[in-house]
């Protein structure tokens, strides 16, 4: 039997990320139609192989959250995605939930999707190679009025029932409550719902015994919403998620990890950056990383643009990209 906790530990290990490549096929077809690619299998086993098989991304990422799609196809020499992670050592891992639904009452809130079959779907996953999970739920705030108590307590239990399932299976979860940038509300109103949000899913953790040691949180940063026309400098963003994840992350959880939520790759690379510099500071009790999807893939992805003869250059801009926001990153952990 795997060691979670270790595993977890791996997942957030010095000077390393995630990536996030678990587009599901309706997201991925939309990141291919940007640069003119019709989304197929074919094409989007070449989008995941421009980045999985990037020469040297061992030095800079710990693991790859894949899409189930992805977890059973192959490199163009043959070797199966999981397969070709572990060989460079890069733990991979895969997106359980199954989207999101609108909540009964609600049609702006949404309740993510996935766990009646879950417990049946985590096994072959596991036999694939996968060593751990992600489940996303989606938090939207609107001025005052939302998200809504009821959205918050119900996604939180959906989190921790996945999460004890996971770990049950021996599959390490990454339980993501995005909050999502949208909107016109203050990065102080982000910061709350942060909070308010995490502690709703500690408490359900808690509820059904989860185990605290053997799982990663990934978090929005908080920042102003993307229509309220402020741009936060780093060290407010900083200064606000540190805060926040100071008052609400239990000090025995080993992992931290940020989405890019549409942030541009600077924006992404740069806040994270002063949020590592404050968080050192300040000292926190987990260790902190980047788990990017669109701040790392999308620069390459418009260098490429489906066309073999792109790869080299498209790969080398993955890798210059991660080079600067793994540079980010502290050389000690905890
Ligand atoms: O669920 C969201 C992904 O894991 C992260 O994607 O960095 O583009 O927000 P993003």
């Amino acid at each position: 039997m795997y060691d979670l906790h270790e595993i977890a530990l791996s997942l957030v290990a010095p000077k390393k990320g995630l990536l996030a490549a678990d587009e599901s096929i309706k997201t991925a077809g939309k990141r291919l139609a940007t640069c003119g690619v019709e989304s197929t299998a074919e094409t989007r086993r070449q989008y995941r192989e421009l980045f999985l098989d990037t020469p040297s991304i061992e030095k800079y990422l710990s693991g790859v959250i894949l899409f189930e799609e992805t977890l059973k196809q192959s490199s163009d020499s043959g070797v199966p995605f999981p397969e070709l992670l572990e060989q460079k050592d890069i733990l991979p891992g895969i997106k359980v939930d199954q989207g999101t639904e609108p909540m009964s009452d609600s049609s702006k809130e949404t309740v993510t999707k996935g766990l009646l079959d879950l417990e049946e779907r985590l096994a072959p996953y596991r036999a694939s190679g996968a060593r751990f999970t992600k489940w996303r739920a989606v938090i939207r705030i609107d001025g005052d009025t939302l998200p809504s108590a009821k959205a918050i307590m119900e996604n939180a239990k959906r989190l921790a029932s996945y999460a004890l399932m996971a770990q049950q299976s021996g599959l390490v979860p990454i339980l993501e409550p995005e909050v999502l940038l949208e909107g016109n509300h203050s990065r102080l109103r982000t910061k709350d719902v942060i909070e308010t949000t995490m502690n709703a899913v500690f408490s359900a953790v808690d509820d059904i015994a989860v185990d605290r040691t053997a799982l990663i949180i990934k978090t929005s940063m908080a920042l102003s919403g993307s229509d309220s026309g402020r741009t936060d400098t780093p060290e407010e963003v900083a200064d606000s998620t540190v805060e926040a994840l100071k008052a609400c992350i239990p000090a025995d959880v080993p992992g931290v990890v940020f989405l890019s939520g549409g942030q541009s790759p600077d924006q992404a690379t740069n806040n994270l950056s002063a949020i590592m510099k404050l968080a050192q500071k300040v000292g926190v009790p987990w260790n902190i990383t980047f788990s990017y999807a669109r701040a790392l893939q999308s620069e390459s992805l418009s260098v490429w643009k489906g066309e073999k003869d792109n790869v080299q250059n498209a790969r080398a801009v993955f890798l210059e990209r991660l080079v600067k926001v793994t540079d980010a990153l502290p050389d000690v952990t905890k």
